[in-house]
């Protein structure tokens, strides 16, 4: 069994090899090209799309429940955000977490994984087609890092928060370095 060190390893090089080869573009802000609809499962195995969630600001994370730390990194992050939002700001806004790794969530671990972090996050995957259409659509990377047939591999994947209107619009993101204060003041910008 990998230690974490070397679990950080394998998440880490990839990473910076795909920003190296300008993976990364579309993190920018100015791009218009992201999101679309989806169709994915929740933890109760009902379907959800990107139209249940219209008239609601939605904010999109891809990861995976057993992801070692940025995945925890991120959502802690979020969730201390979330928290300093009120709850006329809060009922305006939904936040998806999306699975990649469908083979270990499901179920109570994908329906509860969100929920550890905020009552508003909830847990989405769906199969291969249907993440790998949705990753596409947000400009999301993912790639598997072990083998996959053990219990205890990694994937390697990029961490943004995409901030969506409530007609389903792209409107800004938050990447893995955003600081707590700069998402707060741009969720409370738009949420206004
Ligand atoms: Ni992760």
């Amino acid at each position: 069994m990998p230690s974490t060190l070397t679990r950080r390893r394998l998440l880490i090089v990839p990473l910076l090899t795909l920003a190296a080869a300008g993976g990364w573009r579309l993190w920018r802000d100015e791009s218009p090209q992201i999101g679309g609809p989806f169709t994915l499962t929740d933890g109760a195995g009902k379907s959800v799309t990107d139209a249940d969630f219209r008239g609601r600001f939605l904010l999109v994370y891809f990861g995976y429940t057993f992801c070692p730390d940025v995945c925890p990194t991120a959502l802690g992050k979020l969730s201390s955000v979330l928290d300093r939002l009120d709850k006329a700001q809060l009922d305006r806004l939904a936040v998806v977490f999306i699975s990649v790794d469908p083979q270990r969530d499901h179920g109570t671990r994908l329906a509860e994984y969100g929920h550890v972090f905020h009552p508003i996050i909830t847990g989405l995957t769906g199969t291969r087609e249907q993440i790998d259409a949705v990753a596409k659509a947000y400009g999301a990377r993912y790639q598997f890092a072990g083998d996959t047939s053990r219990d205890d591999y990694a994937i390697d994947h990029t961490s943004v928060v995409y901030v969506m209107d409530p007609e389903g619009r792209f409107m800004t993101q938050f990447t893995h370095n955003a600081t707590p204060e700069a998402m707060l003041s741009k969720l409370q910008a738009v949420l206004k």
